[in-house]
C-alpha cells in the first residue's frame, strides 16, 4: 500500500507546472467515440480516472496509446456498444459515455456508474435529458439497456445545472437529427473545454459557458488535435498549499479566470496572488486571517471540489470560517482526519466551522476521497512533525503526481510504496 509521508513546518518556494484538467479530458475521451478519425489529446494528465477511460474505449475496440503527454484515440474499430459493469464501476466519470457510444451506435447497454465516496450521485438528470432525445432506457437489474434507432434534437430543460449531464447530453446531441438546447446548463470552463474540442472535430455547438448550450446535430466530425486546459483545482490545491505553509510559488499556466473565486478568498484570507497569461503568483507570510463564509455552488461559485484544500489552508488562521457545502452531502470525510493533527473544526449537516489553532500536529491520517487526500498533504505541510496519508489511491484519482509537485514548490513530501 502507497502513502505519502509530509515533513510539515517548512515554506514553499518553487514552480509547478499545472498538469491538463482531470475533468475536461473525461469528457473528452468519451468524445473521441463521435468521430472515427484519430484524435490527439494533448496535456493529457497520466491519471487513474484517465487509465480508467482508456480501458473502457479499448474495451470497446478503440486503439489507444501514449506519446508523451499526448494520448491517440482511433475509434474506427469500433466493435462493441457495452461497458462492463467493473469498468462502470471504476469511477463516476463513465455515465458519460452513455451520451458517446448512443450518438455513435444508436444502442448501448451499461451498468450504474461506480458508487461514490462523496454521498448519493444520481444520473437521473442524464437519463431524462437522454429519454427527451428520443433514447429509450430500460433498467433492469442495475443495467441500463438503452435505444435509439434516431435521436431528435430538442429542448432539454435541466432541473439542476448538472456537469456531467449537461456534457452527456452534448454528446448525444452530437449525433442526433436537427438543434438541441440544453437550458439551465452548467457553467463549469470544462464544459467550454468539451465544446471547443467539439468544435476542433467540426461540431456546430455553442454557448458553453452560458445557460444555454446549443448543438446542431448530425454534422459528420474528424479527427483533430486539441491541447486540455489545465487543472483548476489541482492549481487551487496548490495556492491553498502556499497559503497552509507560507512562501511564495508560482503556478505556470494556471489561468485566474477559472479560480477567481478561489484567489479571492485568498486574497481576504491574507495572500497576495498576481496572474498573468504565464500562471499565478501566489505570496504568503504571516498568520492567514479568517474569511467570510464560503459556499460551495455551482460554476461561478465557489467550487466543491476546493472546499477540502481550502479548508485545510484556513486551520490556522486568526478567528473563525463557516464553510457550506452546497453540492454534496457527503463531503466533510476528511474533517475527522484534520481533527487528529489538532484542526478544531464544528461540523452540523451541511456546515462546517473552523477555528483556526495556534499549531497542528503531524499525525497518521487516511484520505477518505480525491480532495480530501490532497487536503490532508496541505495540513501536513502546516503542521509539525510527520504526517502520514494511507489510502492515497483517492489522491491518484485526480493528481497525477502530487508528492513530486509539492517537491518542486520545495515542499519535504515523498511517496513511499510498499
Ligand atoms: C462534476 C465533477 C466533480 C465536481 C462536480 C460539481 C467531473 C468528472 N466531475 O461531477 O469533480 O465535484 O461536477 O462541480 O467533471 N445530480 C442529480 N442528478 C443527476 C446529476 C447530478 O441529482 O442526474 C446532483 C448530484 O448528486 C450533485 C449535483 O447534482 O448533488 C451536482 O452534480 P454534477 O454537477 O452532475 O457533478 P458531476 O458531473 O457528477
Amino acid at each position: 500500500m502507497s502513502q505519502l509521508l509530509v515533513k510539515g513546518g517548512g515554506h514553499l518556494h518553487g514552480e509547478v507546472v499545472i498538469q491538463g484538467a482531470k475533468n475536461s479530458v473525461l469528457p473528452i475521451l468519451a468524445a473521441t467515440l463521435l468521430t472515427k478519425d484519430e484524435v490527439e489529446i494533448q496535456a493529457c494528465p497520466r491519471l487513474r480516472d484517465v487509465d480508467a477511460s482508456i480501458r473502457i474505449l479499448r474495451s470497446l475496440g478503440c486503439k489507444v496509446r501514449w506519446e508523451g503527454d499526448s494520448l491517440l484515440v482511433s475509434t474506427g474499430g469500433l466493435s462493441g456498444c457495452g461497458i462492463s459493469d467493473g469498468l462502470m464501476r471504476e469511477m463516476r466519470s463513465s455515465a458519460i459515455f452513455l451520451g458517446a457510444i448512443l450518438a455513435r451506435c444508436g444502442q448501448a447497454e451499461l451498468s450504474y456508474p461506480g458508487g461514490c465516496e462523496l454521498g448519493p450521485r444520481p444520473i437521473d438528470l442524464h437519463l431524462s435529458g437522454l429519454r427527451d432525445l428520443g433514447a429509450e432506457i430500460n433498467d433492469a437489474g442495475g443495467v441500463l439497456y438503452c435505444k435509439a434507432a434516431c435521436l431528435r434534437g430538442r429542448e432539454v430543460v435541466l432541473s439542476l445545472p448538472s456537469v456531467g449531464a449537461t456534457e452527456n447530453l452534448m454528446l448525444a446531441a452530437c449525433g442526433a437529427e436537427g438543434v438541441t438546447t440544453i437550458a439551465n446548463a452548467a457553467r463549469e470552463p470544462e464544459i467550454m473545454d468539451l465544446q471547443a474540442f467539439l468544435q476542433a472535430c467540426g461540431a456546430k455547438v455553442s454557448g458553453a459557458g452560458s445557460s444555454t448550450v446549443t448543438i446542431e446535430g448530425g454534422v459528420p466530425l474528424h479527427g483533430c488535435i486539441y491541447r486540455v486546459m489545465p487543472d483548476r483545482i489541482v492549481a487551487a490545491t496548490y495556492l491553498c498549499a502556499a497559503a497552509a505553509a507560507g512562501g511564495e510559488v508560482f503556478l505556470r499556466n494556471a489561468r485566474e479566470e477559472h479560480l477567481s473565486t478561489v484567489t479571492a478568498v485568498l486574497r481576504e484570507a491574507g495572500c497576495t496572488i498576481q496572474a498573468d497569461a504565464a500562471g499565478i503568483a501566489c505570496a504568503c507570510g504571516g498568520w492567514l486571517k479568517a474569511v467570510r463564509p464560503v459556499r460551495t455552488a455551482p460554476y461561478p461559485g465557489f467550487p466543491t471540489d476546493a472546499q477540502a484544500v481550502l479548508m485545510a489552508a484556513l486551520l490556522r488562521s486568526q478567528g473563525a470560517t463557516v464553510f457550506e457545502e452546497n453540492i454534496f452531502e457527503n463531503r466533510y470525510r476528511h474533517v475527522d482526519e484534520l481533527t487528529r493533527m489538532g484542526a478544531n473544526i464544528r461540523v452540523s449537516g451541511r456546515t462546517a466551522v473552523v477555528t483556526g489553532v495556534d499549531a497542528l500536529c503531524g499525525a497518521a491520517v487516511y484520505c477518505t476521497d480525491l480532495r480530501g487526500g490532497a487536503a490532508l498533504c496541505i495540513a501536513g505541510l502546516a503542521a509539525e512533525g510527520e504526517t502520514r496519508a494511507y489510502e492515497i489511491g483517492h489522491i491518484d484519482r485526480g493528481y497525477e503526481d502530487i508528492a513530486r509537485d509539492l517537491r518542486a514548490l520545495g515542499a519535504d513530501v515523498v511517496r513511499e510504496e510498499e
